[in-house]
């Protein structure tokens, strides 16, 4: 989850690492450093928290060369101290470091069993000592490189520079991402290609087992028997984007208000507006003989995955094993090659759902990725790549990947049934016109509610528990709407299904804990709102988010009533997720919390 760079430059490069750490600070901001080599001393510079810490070090004490590494930081292996910052120094070697080193308790012991002195409590600090000993006994930097890797078990995206080779920068991958950059006179190194677009737009992407070598002059890429391998060098379709607000207080804030936009990228990708049915884009996936559909991801993905369960198996009746990644890797599920995958990701390179994923393909299963960031390394390794046109989602808490994965897994689904003849054309083309409105409407939800949530949000942050409840698609909304709440407020919530109610959650009602309740106006309305009567005869406190048709039929008093307009249940999770959103949004604004980076998160998980 970390972030890493690296240049062997012909002008200065500290400027230039920490414009690129800037694109890569959704990946942590428990530290960052930076380090360089000028005539031929290796200096570096290192600051605790985000990125503008390091900056104003630099004002201060800028370093000069030509080469240099740069990292981002979201702590694992010990507290997130400037100690603990990488760049890691031993006897000239520098390294930075995203994963975790598996075997790094051992190896440390071996390592201070000989002698070596350890700073940090990193389980990097391994890599640094072990190259820094292999140097030490007489070892080429690339030999040294080798051994090393084939010491070290674990996740790695490593960058490491040695004092005695200046021209250098040595890189290797196993398991988290990183591509190499192509300049005139220059490479580059990161951990995506996001992260190079200011420099470069000619990416080679290594793959798990790679190492490489970078000069000025190129990069040779090897495995780990030390054989030359050949990767094919890409023109990356990442634009260099301006990291910008725009008239927005957090890019949290601008992504919600960028939905309806973005929703009607991802639809025009699947749906053909002028006949009004799926396009065929969808068919990617041969939903038509699949025997069943497997899905996994993580966090607000898997929420998204879980609403495309009721859909798939509703309208295609395709019937759906969905779990969280970190669950589903382990399970050794009995999967057939007749089933086919889905693997839902914003990044594309959450470790868990890749692992996932793999998982599924060495069962045979064709393999389909809903992805924002076409490029990674789950969109590389799947059959066929969805992608959900969200443009780069900054804020670390999900918002438009979110309703962006909605659409098109609600694409997906009506492709899906229209394949196996489980809806008419009819059908479809009603439905398809539904989700053509979609945009207009999320246009219109967002100025209508926003004064109300903006009020709303001020008793919320009073509170120190939230309870969401929902039925049907509106239960992962509930969930959705916690998770939200809780990871930018620091307030505890929980979502659960309405029904689940009275199993347990009903003992925690009181007034002091609001209960909000998600229920359009559909078929599971009714047992809703007897729900709803079980918290209101508890004196519990109600924020009722409905439409048009269920604020007129419900007649229970609530804390508040945010009323959306009456629409079709294919769109009503896209539209009932605004709500939510803003509610979260503007409690976590009210409460004055870090909105767009939360503590202790990262926006993309490259570990387990
Ligand atoms: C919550 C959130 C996370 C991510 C999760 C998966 O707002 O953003 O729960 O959804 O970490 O990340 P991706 O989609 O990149 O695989």
């Amino acid at each position: 989850m970390c972030g890493i760079v690296g240049i062997v430059g012909s002008s200065p490069v500290a400027g230039r690492l920490v414009d690129a750490l800037k694109r890569l600070e959704y990946r942590g901001y428990d530290s960052a450093g930076i380090a360089t080599i000028h005539k031929g001393e290796m200096a570096r510079c290192r600051a605790q928290g985000k990125l503008f810490n390091l900056e104003r070090r630099l004002d201060s004490d800028p370093l000069r060369g030509m080469i240099g590494i740069a990292h981002t930081r979201w702590a694992t292996h010990g507290v997130p101290n400037e100690t603990n910052a990488h760049p890691h120094f031993v006897e000239g070697v520098a390294v930075v470091h995203n994963g975790i080193i598996e075997n790094f308790s051992e190896l440390r012991d071996e390592l201070i069993a000989e002698g070596a002195v350890f700073e940090t409590q990193t389980d990097t600090e391994v890599v640094a000592h072990l190259m820094a000993k292999y140097v030490r006994d007489g070892l080429e930097p690339r030999s040294a490189m080798l051994k090393m890797l084939n010491r070290v078990t674990g996740a790695y995206a490593l960058a490491i520079m040695l004092q005695n080779d200046p021209g250098t920068i040595m890189a290797a991958r196993s398991g988290p991402p990183l591509a190499i950059g192509y300049g005139s006179g220059e490479m580059f190194l990161g951990s995506d290609a996001i992260a190079l677009s200011p420099f470069t737009n000619e990416i080679t992407y290594l793959v798990d087992g790679d190492w490489a070598v970078l000069t000025r002059d190129g990069a040779t890429i090897l495995d780990f028997s030390g054989n030359e391998v050949h990767r094919p060098r890409q023109i990356s379709q990442t634009a260099a984007y301006v990291v910008d607000k725009g008239n927005h207080r957090h890019f949290m804030e601008k992504e919600i208000y960028e939905q309806p936009e973005v929703i009607s990228h991802a639809l025009s990708h699947y749906v053909d507006f002028a006949s009004n049915r799926i396009s065929d884009n969808v068919n990617a996936i041969d939903f038509k003989t699949a025997s069943g559909l497997a899905i996994s991801a993580c966090g607000t993905a898997y929420l998204a995955g879980l609403v495309g369960k009721y859909w798939f198996e509703r309208y295609a009746r395709l019937s759906v094993e969905i779990d969280v990644a970190s669950e589903f890797r382990y399970r050794e599920m009995p999967l057939s090659p007749s089933q086919a995958a889905l693997f839902i990701s914003q990044s594309g390179e959450t470790a868990d759902t890749l692992a996932s994923l793999r998982y599924c393909k060495d069962h045979g299963l064709k393999i389909g990725a809903v992805v924002n960031v076409k490029e990674s390394t789950i969109a590389r390794e799947s059959d066929a790549v969805f992608p959900i046109m969200a443009g780069p989602e900054i804020g670390v808490a999900s918002t438009k990947a979110f309703t962006c994965q909605l659409a098109v897994l609600a694409s997906l689904a009506l492709g899906a049934a229209k394949a196996r003849g489980t809806i008419s054309a009819e059908q479809e083309t009603e439905l398809v016109r539904h989700l053509a409105e979609m945009p207009r409407i999320m246009s219109r939800v967002l100025n209508l509610i926003q004064p109300q949530m903006e009020t709303l949000s001020r008793e919320l942050s009073k509170c120190r528990d939230v309870l969401y409840l929902g039925r049907g698609t509106s239960f992962p909304l509930a969930m959705e709407g916690a998770l939200k709440l809780k990871e930018i407020s620091y307030i505890h919530a929980e979502g659960y299904a309405a029904g689940e109610l009275k199993h347990g959650p009903i003992a925690l009602i009181d007034e002091n804990m609001p209960v909000i309740v998600i229920a359009p106006f559909d078929r599971f309305f009714d047992k809703t709102v007897s729900n709803m009567q079980e918290v209101a005869a508890r004196g519990g406190r109600i924020i009722f988010i409905t439409d048009e048709a269920g604020a007129a039929a419900s007649k229970l008093p609530t804390m508040a009533t945010i009323v959306l307009p009456n629409v079709n249940e294919i769109i009503a999770p896209m539209i009932f997720s605004l709500p939510i959103q803003l509610l979260a949004y503007h409690t976590a604004v009210f409460m004055g919390t870090d909105v767009d980076q939360p503590r202790n998160l990262a926006k993309s998980v490259t570990v387990e």
